[in-house]
């Protein structure tokens, strides 16, 4: 990974292959490494750049606290240093929530938005609360706790599971307890989908445990544009799961007019 200061953190991130550029941006509590498959699939057609938010992977987090939009503007600054103006955004879970601050934030640069495994909702005050639970027992315990219980409902094949767990006990305690915290305070991005000037493409599974397949189904009735591939049996993973769809649809989304 590469690493650029940018906006008093430390950002990894890495580029693979040349052509249309597309960011893929990674969900709660994991890293740049769940995209490897569609890397391999797409690299030679498209310029693909992964990132690790900042909290995660190779990237560092202020002591302070963050929002979501902190988190977008991080991948501003990433797109300022590589000189792209636009791109197209990929992504999942709460990457796609960070894409929709950026949408909101930075309208201009959005070729086109496509959310895995996403919604646009705020946190219900329970919800809320609760990241605010669990980021305390993680600040106090570490992220064992996290993982223990989203595994089971990430994805129902072991071997996936496997791999999600490591990639879940290498995260530090303050990236995943500050991400809880922005979560908790994200807004509802609904009409940032009914009022979106680009492209917007909505992967979702329908064995989807810990965000429901009827978030993709809504997320499409705001926007009659938008398209939505539903993946059948495929849970909260599908680049792990079903990553030629997954690849396939991105390919096909992110394809210069
Ligand atoms: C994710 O997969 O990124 C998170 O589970 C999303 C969330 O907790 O809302």
């Amino acid at each position: 990974m590469n690493i650029v200061p940018v906006n008093g953190i430390d950002l990894a991130y890495a580029q693979h292959g040349t052509g249309v550029p597309v960011v893929l941006i990674h969900g709660f509590p994991l890293d740049h490494s769940i995209w490897r498959q569609t890397i391999e699939v797409l690299k030679d057609s498209y310029r693909l750049i992964v990132v690790d938010l900042r909290g995660f992977g190779g990237s560092s987090a202020p002591d302070s606290a963050y929002s979501l939009e902190d988190m977008a503007a991080d991948i501003a600054g990433l797109l300022d240093h590589l000189e792209l103006e636009k791109a197209t955004l990929v992504g999942h879970s709460m990457g796609g929530y960070i894409a929709l601050a950026f949408a909101r934030l930075y309208p201009q640069r959005v070729s086109g938005l496509a959310l895995v495994a996403s919604q646009p909702l705020a946190d219900t005050p329970e919800q809320k609360q609760g990241r605010y639970d669990t980021a305390g027992k993680v600040v106090e315990g570490g992220v064992g706790i996290v993982r223990d219980a989203m595994l089971p409902k990430l994805s129902a094949d072991a071997k996936i599971q496997e791999a999600i767990s490591k990639i879940i006990t290498r995260q530090t305690s303050a990236g995943v307890a500050g991400a809880l915290k922005a979560m908790a305070e994200r807004a509802d991005s609904s009409s940032i989908l009914s009022e979106a000037q680009f492209p917007i493409l909505i992967v979702h599974g329908d064995a989807d445990l810990l965000i429901p397949i009827e978030r993709a189904e809504q997320m499409k009735a705001l926007n009659s544009a938008a398209e939505l591939v539903v993946l059948n049996g495929i849970g909260h993973m599908p680049m792990m799961e079903a990553p030629g769809d997954v690849a396939k649809e991105i390919a096909k989304f992110a394809l210069p007019e």
